[in-house]
């Protein structure tokens, strides 16, 4: 027999007493207890004790005693129940134990670097800096599995339902998803680059051109942007591309694909059609575009209540076309002044002038009965309750409040964990305000316009909605897609509003637009994030758990040391000066 094909050290049970067995493995722990050794046995479907008993076979026994943590052996033996009282039912296979009657140590181990047991979680930077050890830990091999079973749910769904997995390039040209582009020089066009793909986005949008009417891809992305505890530079989108769909479509297949994978995966049964928000409400009342709904904790509008205030802040704002917003904390009557201190500290961290509060507040004096007794009927505010509130332009009030929101649901554990509070996000707006308060598209510049609004698109942009969606779930975009624009006119004219002109225009999606004048079908997709999928279902926050071999903040490789700098001939081959970097290389 070889270890390939011998039984799994984790998969015995009390059915298989009396058997004969060949195990392979590591050692985790061994215990001496003055005659009788103990090891337990590890391989990837989990731990057994073995027993070396020197009356029995005193060569094993002899060699069991050299044994250390982590070392690779071969044992024989055969599989026994547990004396009674000493099983462990902490242990899937704490019925039995295997008498040894051989050992054979395959391959000894130095120390490792920090002990291999869930019960310990070690320093986050030496586990990436050993992450081939960090994978043996039993946690880390079930989030590996749960990925695995993750992508062969998805495929499975995928097949049933007529899609075809296709694959695209990742030497490839850039497409725009809002990031900066990771480039690769190119050896025979010197000066010339290949960008890895942020999204395979118009080559799928391209193989509807093709026929290919059902795509989908287990697709590896790249982007360059702030790392952020749900976000890697490479990642993998379930990508999803179909013919002739509407919305509705997008979302069943999608719902059914999410109740399927938390059905088979946490034995959960989603209540499908999710609920669906449409934008500008989910910033209003949730100040966020993905709300957490395992809380309540709504944010409303005080325009209405303060329309003729004498309260200066609120006055000013409201004049140069702020808003403010408020919410009520349940029973935050008493909260402490360390406390509405620190609340103040997060508004301002995200930009904001700060929050004020009622009762008990500087602005307590200025407000009239009547516009404070308004206030507290729009917030819901009852007797015991604070009223924090944020006075603002809008978006900036909305991150605020948004914030502020999340902030309290957490220090006052408000969040029902264990629920799982699925959204859509639709319609969305189809054009965004970038940092320099320049107009910019939302999504990506695909995206099919609401035909209607088209008509006022040149006075009010921002106010064009959207066939775009995403999907949320408990605070977390698992998910975004479209509806794609496919009339090469509209599309000229998005690129058109976006202020490119029309060399940049052709350069960029000439191949795209010329596509759409051969028969183009109307077409449309999603893409729900693999490693944000797996995040929720793995009970984690951290995306560097679900990813085997992941970066660090920084973007670096720990374990094999990326990026690194590369010998001076491959630099000569591509063309390529290095400028040494500024001391600043952020
Ligand atoms: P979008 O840019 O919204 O859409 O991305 C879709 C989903 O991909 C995941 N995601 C990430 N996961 C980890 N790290 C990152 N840096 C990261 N960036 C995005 C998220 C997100 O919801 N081509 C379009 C989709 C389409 O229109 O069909 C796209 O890429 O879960």
């Amino acid at each position: 027999m070889s270890g390939y094909s011998a039984p799994h050290c984790g998969s015995l049970r009390a059915s298989d007493e009396g058997r004969d067995v060949e195990l392979y493995g590591w050692v985790a722990r061994r215990r001496d207890m003055g005659g009788v050794i103990f090891i337990d046995l590890r391989d990837r479907w989990g731990k057994v004790q073995v027993v070396f008993n020197p009356a029995v076979a005193p060569a094993a026994h002899e060699a069991a005693s050299d044994l250390r943590s982590e070392f690779v052996v071969r044992v024989a033996g055969s599989v026994r129940r547990r004396p009674s009282g000493s099983e462990n039912p902490r242990l899937e296979t704490g019925d039995i134990e295997v008498a040894a009657s051989d050992l054979e140590v395959l391959s000894p181990s130095e120390p490792t670097p920090f002990p291999l047991e869930d019960s310990e979680e070690p320093d986050e930077k030496t586990r990436l800096e050993y992450r081939y050890l960090d994978l043996r830990r039993p946690r880390m091999t079930r989030m590996l599995e749960l990925r695995n079973k993750v992508n062969r749910i998805i495929r499975d769904y995928m097949e049933e339902r007529e899609f075809i997995e296709v694959e695209t390039p990742i030497l490839t040209r850039s497409s725009p998803s809002g990031a900066r582009d990771f480039l690769v020089p190119s050896r025979l066009h010197p000066a010339e680059f290949y960008a890895l793909p942020q999204a395979p986005q118009m080559l799928k949008q391209l193989l509807m051109v093709s026929g290919v009417q059902r795509y989908y891809q287990i697709a590896r992305c790249f982007r360059d942007e702030n790392l952020r505890a749900d976000r890697q530079p490479e990642f993998t989108q379930l990508d999803v591309e179909m013919s002739f769909c509407n919305e509705e479509d997008v979302f069943a297949l999608i719902e059914g694909l999410f109740a399927k994978l938390w059905q088979e995966t946490a034995g959960v049964t989603l209540a499908a059609p999710f609920p669906r928000l449409d934008i500008k409400e989910s910033f209003l009342r949730y100040g966020s575009d993905k709300p957490d709904l395992r809380y309540e904790l709504e944010i409303a509008d005080l325009g209405d209540a303060l329309g003729n205030t004498k309260a200066d802040i609120f006055r000013k704002v409201l004049a140069a076309d702020g808003v403010v917003r408020a919410l009520s904390v349940p029973h935050g009557r008493d909260m402490a002044r360390r406390e509405l201190d620190e609340l103040v500290t997060v508004a301002k961290g995200a930009g904001g002038q700060g929050l004020a509060w009622l009762p008990g507040g500087p602005l307590d004096k200025f407000l009239s009965e009547q516009e404070i007794e308004s206030i507290k009927r729009l917030t819901m505010a009852g007797p015991d309750d604070l009223v924090l509130i944020a006075a603002d332009r809008r978006r900036k009030a909305e991150t605020v409040m948004g914030l502020i929101r999340q902030e309290i649901a957490r220090r006052r554990k408000l969040i029902r964990e264990g629920e799982w509070k699925f959204l859509w996000i639709n319609p969305t707006y189809l054009f965004d305000e970038d940092d320099q308060g320049k107009l910019t598209y939302a999504h990506h510049p695909f995206t099919r316009p609401f035909a209607e609004d088209m008509s006022f698109v040149e006075e009010r942009p921002y106010d064009v909605r959207a066939h775009a969606y995403d999907i949320v779930c408990n605070g977390y975009e698992l998910g975004g897609g479209s509806l794609r624009i496919y009339d090469p006119g509209m599309q000229e004219r998005v690129f058109q509003l976006l202020g490119m002109p029309l060399d940049v225009i052709r350069a960029r999606f000439g191949t795209l637009l010329q596509a759409f004048t051969y028969g183009v079908p109307p077409h449309g997709g999603i893409a729900p994030g693999i490693d944000r999928i797996v995040m929720m279902l793995g009970g984690t926050d951290n995306i560097r758990d679900v990813i085997a071999f992941p970066k660090t903040q920084s973007m670096s490789d720990l374990m094999l040391g990326a990026p690194s700098e590369v010998d001076q001939s491959q630099l000569d081959e591509l063309n390529i000066k290095v400028v040494p970097p500024k001391k600043d290389r952020s």
